[in-house]
């Protein structure tokens, strides 16, 4: 094997899409334009592996803000990870992970994320489990509301004037909830209202919801419908909602009452819920919803100074990491943080750990969505009761993490 990594050319932009569509065994659709995915993806950000002139492999960085405790950070979204299935297990996915980790240094992006599609390949590459989403499954025939007052409006919309409202309401929820990614223009248009026939997996078209308050739009929802009908029998089509954004309590009443109660469509499905959705509080029979829980963002961590300096801490604390990395072993080594109500300050020490955790550890305990005691039972931290203690409660947040898309 004749290996080298390198960025695809622009001319190898297609060969790159079918590539590495034919991995996750699909095909280039006619409707898919090569524009749209080139509108969201640089090729520059690319990290290809070629045998000879032949592409084996694909990597690739999309470019975010993502939502931390109390701020937001420049985060390379790890992407479309593919290696031929005639060249697996000769290490190419670790050569290619090598260069791309190494881009988003050169960059100066302090976080990688990533959606896993097997949760055992990552973590040796120091991305940690982070993030939580919640698939929900509703019986929605004999829900029942326990507060039914409803303050603004719900309406169905179409697609152009969802696209003019939908960022805005996003952006508010944004700015509060840590794992939650910005969206460039391109974005909204190539992944939330391009809507092709043959992304919908036998559903309708996507629909779009609107609650208002005195003309200000508060809330969202996007969903499609699956009819199943049976002459004779009850109705129990599907509705599959796509995505709920709500900035406000009263929003999020209104837009799921409205969800669970669409005539002939009782059973109702969310893929990823945030694990904290006040939903099931909201009903007098909490069981008729059913979730289980999944992981969703993995994090790592690529400039531990940047990373711990950019997000808030819910105390102030001085405590002492000592990071294992194996995979940037550069950044491993002791660091002191001190955080207090507006600031926290990470600088590299020589003085005893309070704590000791590896890089992956240290992404799954970044946003807040796990306890340092949690993975101390499951032998992945050492340090004391009392610094265990302090270290949840610097990094323990007023909500749990959520990343609504995959990437
Ligand atoms: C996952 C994939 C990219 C791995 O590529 P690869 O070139 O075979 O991986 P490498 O040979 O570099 O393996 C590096 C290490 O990861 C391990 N590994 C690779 N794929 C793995 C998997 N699916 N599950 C668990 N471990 C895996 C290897 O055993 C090796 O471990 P080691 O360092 O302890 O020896 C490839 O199998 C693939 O394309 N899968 C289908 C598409 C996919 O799932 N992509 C990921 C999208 S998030």
């Amino acid at each position: 094997m004749d290996l080298t990594i390198r960025p695809i050319k622009e001319s190898e932009f297609d060969i790159f899409r079918s590539k590495l569509v034919r991995v996750f065994g699909g095909d280039i659709h006619k409707e898919d334009d090569p524009k749209h995915l080139r509108s969201i993806l640089d090729p520059a950000r690319t990290v290809c592996a070629f045998d000879g002139n032949d592409l084996v492999g694909t990597c690739a960085a999309f470019t975010f803000d993502l939502t931390v405790p109390g701020s937001t950070l420049a985060m390379g979204g790890t992407t479309m990870v593919t290696v031929q299935p005639t060249h697996r297990r000769r290490g190419i996915l670790k050569a290619m992970m090598q260069a791309h980790l190494k881009e988003m240094k050169d960059r100066g992006e302090p976080l990688a994320g990533l959606w896993a599609s097997e949760s055992s390949i990552y973590g040796r590459f120091g991305y940690g489990y982070a993030v939580e989403g919640s698939f929900i499954k509703i019986d929605a025939k004999e829900l029942i509301f326990t507060n039914n007052t409803q303050k603004g409006s719900v309406n169905l919309i179409e697609a152009d004037d969802a696209a003019k409202i939908f960022p805005d309401i996003y952006e508010h929820i944004r700015q509060t909830r840590p794992g939650v990614l910005s969206r460039s223009k391109a974005w909204w248009d190539v992944r939330v209202f391009r809507d092709p026939q043959h992304r919908r997996e036998g559903k309708s078209a996507k629909r779009f919801v609107i609650y208002k308050e005195n003309s200000q739009p508060l809330g969202y929802a996007i969903y499609r419908q699956k009819v199943n009908w049976e002459w004779a029998e009850f109705p129990k089509s599907h509705i599959y909602v796509v995505e709920v954004i709500a900035a406000t309590d009263e929003a999020h009443l209104a837009i799921w009452k409205f969800l669970t109660n669409i005539d002939l469509f009782p059973m109702v499905q969310y893929w990823n819920a945030p694990v904290d959705d006040p939903l099931m509080w909201r009903i007098n029979d909490p069981r008729r919803i059913q979730r289980y829980n999944t992981d969703s963002l993995w994090i790592r961590i690529i400039d531990i100074k940047a990373a711990l300096e950019g997000r808030s801490y819910s105390s102030q604390g001085r405590l002492v990491f000592d990071i294992h990395d194996e995979f940037m072993p550069a950044n491993s080594g002791k660091y002191e943080l001190t955080t207090n109500s507006s600031e926290a300050q990470c600088k590299p020490t020589s003085t005893e750990a309070d704590i000791t955790l590896s890089a992956t550890s240290l992404g799954a305990l970044y946003l807040g969505g796990n306890r340092f005691t949690t993975l101390a039972n499951a032998g992945l931290v050492q340090g004391t009761p009392e610094a265990l203690a302090m270290a949840d409660k610097m990094f323990a947040w007023t909500c749990a993490p959520w990343c609504p898309e995959v990437f």
